[in-house]
């Protein structure tokens, strides 16, 4: 049995799931509204968002009226490193962030003068519940020889423990570097783009021991029996879901680089391998092509509707009005933890910014 989070394997996940589900099972699923109310609801929130000089930024799993009325008040809609990014290069007052926690505590650690509000603070991510502060550093103790590098989906004491915070997005070069620098890794806490980054940079990692409970549920074998439907379809897949389906992938990459494959990619016939949030954007992006949502098992699965991050999806409009009237939920990280916490989120930005001059220099 392989021992990892200094536990046996199976011992450790099987006291997380539980800690999800007892979680789920406090949740509430937002009311779908009727379309009057909704009509209401988006003109009251446009006004409000401009009275206040607030920017509503989403993620592209959050509810699909939530992305449009960010990107028609001037709002974003990204991946959680552009999230990220773009809270800290804003000049709002206000930054009401629809996601997850994680994403609004790294808006508030990136602008600390700023109020970032969230539509609900129940909205985490499995991610973060396994990987709690207190087992994490005595991990982190234990291999004091290692460069900590942890998943921004991650609680503010994680990040503040760690040297380097990295989204999906950039996890790969980030941890490449390191590895050309002679550093061994921890990595915490998804443990498939863990691998994922290990199998590709050839660096030696310490791999957490956690998932994604939306995409551990994707299926190699379910894809596999979908590409004999579709032969000539592409499939494309976000790092969090488990490595034989990221082997027959064609593109592995955070949102964002799923979307810009999707565009730039000559199939028609397109599998997604992650949450269904996001063909609302690949929709209007690409609306020629046929996205198809890859297989989960469906059985026996800890997500409510599978493909389906059931934190994002908490995100409702309504919600989002009554946190910016009211004030409500406001995302708070004290001072000294977010003092810390922004060194590795930090160096995450500046690696981001100085690659992209690189790019910019080779073309
Ligand atoms: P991205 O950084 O790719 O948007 O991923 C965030 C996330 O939570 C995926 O499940
Ligand atoms: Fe966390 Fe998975 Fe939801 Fe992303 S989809 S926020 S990793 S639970």
């Amino acid at each position: 049995m392989s021992v990892l989070n200094g536990q046996p394997a199976s011992e450790s996940l099987a006291s997380e799931l539980k800690v999800v589900r007892d979680h789920l099972k406090k949740t509430k699923t937002p009311k779908v509204l009727a379309s009057e109310e909704r009509v209401s609801v988006v003109s009251k929130l446009t006004k409000l968002l401009d009275d206040k000089r607030a920017k509503l930024i989403a993620h592209y799993y959050t509810d699909s009226l939530i992305q449009d009325l960010a990107e028609e008040t001037n709002g974003f809609v990204g991946d959680s490193l552009e999230m990220a990014r773009f809270g800290r290069d804003s000049d709002a007052e206000i930054l009401i962030v629809a996601g997850v926690k994680f994403m609004g505590e790294t808006a508030k650690i990136l602008s600390p003068l700023k109020t970032v509000l969230m539509p609900t603070l129940d909205a985490t991510c499995s991610l973060d519940i396994a990987c709690p502060i207190d087992r994490f550093s005595r991990f982190c103790d234990e291999h004091k020889d290692r460069t900590v590098v942890v998943y921004a989906n991650t609680s503010a004491a994680v990040k503040a423990r760690a040297d380097w915070v990295v989204t999906s997005s950039i996890a790969l070069e980030v941890v490449e570097h390191l590895s050309d620098r002679g550093e061994k890794i921890i990595w915490a806490p998804d443990k498939h783009l863990g691998s994922y980054v290990q199998k590709n940079t050839n660096a030696d990692i310490l791999l957490w021991d956690a998932a994604c409970i939306v995409h551990e549920e994707f299926k190699a074998q379910g894809i596999r029996d979908m590409k004999k439907m579709y032969p000539a379809a592409a499939v494309l897949a976000h790092p969090e879901a488990p490595g034989a389906v990221l082997e027959i992938s064609d593109v592995v990459g955070s949102t964002t680089q799923i979307i810009q494959a999707a565009k730039n990619l000559p199939h028609n016939d397109i599998i997604v391998a992650t949450d269904q949030g996001i063909f609302h954007k690949l929709r209007k992006i690409v609306p020629h092509k046929n996205f198809m949502i890859a297989p989960t098992a469906g059985h026996d699965a800890t997500c409510r509707s599978c493909a389906n991050c059931p934190w994002m999806s908490m995100n409702s409009l309504q919600a989002t009005y009554e946190s910016l009237m009211n004030s409500n939920n406001e995302i708070r990280v004290e001072k000294e933890l977010a003092v810390k916490a922004m060194v590795p989120l930090q160096r995450m930005l500046d690696f981001a910014a100085n690659q992209q001059l690189e790019v910019k220099g080779r073309a």
